[in-house]
């Protein structure tokens, strides 16, 4: 089966398609609307700090895995141990729910690369957002139906996902040739625009510019961390998948920190982009900067279009924007499609890849309806909340606690060694064995203890419940029963290393 597994054609080219995956809607909308919530600048200290000491270890891991089991994230666990595949199954959960809910905010990314044309949104984006664009109810309990425009937007998303993968890896490396850079080249233009903007040197400097009392904040440590993982795709399967289809004896630690520290660099440089612009919508409109830079999660489709609607070339800058961010999320869309394709393939290699990516397509899509409806911005918020935090930080947690101590992490760490080109300290085996798991524990309890003591974002119980709860009650479900049923298979011994001609 190794024999026949489709290759990525270069080595540039697989880099680019992990950096496709990371650089995503996450560092243009979500890490900047982070930094100005939480301190400025000295969001940057835990955020790179976290990038180095638990980002890149587990990114490694999941390269290495991919590589050396040469399948997606279920077949790598099973080739471990049968009793671990429920892991593998628990990342392409995580990999699902965020695909349904991806999908339908780049469906509004590409509405508004439409309404950029006439700045449809005129002097109140607000309004526009969540009654003309959303058609928003004023709470999850009103009447549900789907807005026909943002199903339609949803609807062509999903075929051009479809038509970017459906020949696997040889649609995918071309696709991510245009995909990857572009967008980047977009951004210098926009950031050219920014900081030539009066006032744009005040919001820099806000952006810059740290408040260490955030530090204390454990909040701050939390937010970094999910942004970490969230922006790296780790805990979804995908670098597993895509380390699979790169030659068992290809270089891991290099490309690992290549890619994340471009991801980090784009991050960061969105960041440039979005808070030069603010510092001249705070200059034009009065308004303080730390009220436009603190406006969480409607920072791309409300504050952002209002600052672009006040800048010289308004239309055409607003284009760029949104034609920047659907670039940026369509290859970070895919890789999520891709790592659910590529373990169903391995386990179904006789079902053709091409009809199994139809079907993800298909049941994400479907999947995402719920999301579209005129509650679904509130849903929305909800799954993402309970993913990113439950989901891939408890992936990622039995991922480094089986691999540390099941595996064992100084024998994986040896093999990694002998391909790559830059060698690994002690250090990844004590941080894969220890450092990340205990750290992981205690981040999971705090929040748990905070969501169970205050619900979520004050919505309404059962729908913390039916959005939150369940679905990753569901996950850890589907993954025990399917470990139990993988261990009984063929034998009954779970600490048996299933494969050792993967050793
Ligand atoms: N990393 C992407 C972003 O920052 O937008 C989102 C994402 C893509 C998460 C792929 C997870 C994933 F597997």
């Amino acid at each position: 089966m190794t024999e026949s597994r489709d290759r990525w054609p270069s080595k540039t080219i697989f880099i680019f398609a992990a950096i496709g995956s990371a650089v995503g809607l996450g560092n243009i909308w979500r890490f900047p609307y982070l930094v100005g919530k939480y301190g400025g600048g000295a969001f940057l200290f835990p955020y790179l700090l976290l990038l180095f000491l638990f980002g890149i270890p587990l990114l490694i891991l999941e390269f290495s895995l991919g590589q050396k089991m040469q399948q997606g994230a279920v077949g790598a666990m099973k080739r471990i141990r049968k009793s671990f595949s429920g892991i593998g199954l628990g990342a392409i959960c995580c990999s699902f729910f965020v695909a349904c809910y991806y999908a339908v905010v780049m469906a509004w990314c590409l509405l508004y690369c439409f309404y950029s044309v006439n700045i449809a949104w005129g002097d109140d984006p607000s309004t526009f957002f969540f009654e003309n664009v959303l058609q928003s109810s004023s709470s999850p309990n009103e009447m549900w139906m789907i807005p026909t425009h943002v199903l339609a937007a949803l609807v062509f998303v999903w075929v051009c996902v479809y038509f970017c993968i459906w020949k696997g890896v040889r649609s995918v490396s071309a696709v991510v040739t245009i995909t990857m850079p572009l967008p980047v080249i977009l951004l210098i233009i926009l950031l050219i625009r920014g900081v030539t903007l009066p006032g744009a040197m005040d919001g820099l400097i806000y952006y810059v510019k740290p408040d260490f009392q955030a530090l204390l904040n454990t909040e701050v440590w939390m937010a970094a961390l999910t942004q970490i993982f969230f922006s790296l795709s780790v805990g979804f399967g995908v670098m597993i998948a895509y380390g699979s289809y790169e030659k068992k004896t290809s270089d891991i630690v290099k490309s690992a920190y290549i890619i994340a520290v471009s991801d980090a660099a784009i991050a960061i440089l969105s960041g440039l982009v979005v808070f030069s612009t603010l510092g001249h919508m705070a200059l034009q409109s009065g308004e303080s900067l730390a009220k436009l830079a603190a406006s969480g999660p409607s920072l791309a489709f409300i504050v952002f279009p209002k600052a672009l609607s006040l800048i010289p070339g308004a239309a055409f800058f607003s284009v760029f924007f949104f034609l920047t961010l659907l670039l940026l999320g369509i290859d970070s869309l895919f890789s999520l499609v891709e790592a659910i394709s590529t373990t169903l393939h391995d386990q179904w290699s006789f079902i053709r890849k091409e009809d199994l990516t139809l079907y993800v397509c298909t049941f994400s899509f479907i999947g995402g309806l719920i999301f579209t409806t005129t509650a679904g911005i509130y849903f929305l918020d909800i799954s993402d909340h309970f993913i990113t935090i439950y989901g891939i930080v408890t992936v990622s947690l039995l991922q480094s606690f089986v691999i540390g101590w099941g595996y064992p992490a100084g024998k994986l760490c040896e093999w990694i060694n002998q391909v790559s080109v830059w060698k690994l300290s002690k250090w990844w085996s004590f941080a894969i064995r220890y450092f990340v798991p205990i750290c992981l524990i205690v981040l999971l309890f705090t929040a748990l203890y905070r969501d169970v003591t205050v619900p979520y974002g004050g919505y309404p119980k059962w729908a913390i419940i039916m959005m939150g709860w369940s679905t990753i009650s569901l996950m850890i479900f589907l993954g025990l029963v399917y470990s139990f049923i993988t261990t009984r298979k063929k034998s009954t011994n779970p600490f048996h290393v299933d494969d050792k001609s993967y050793d």
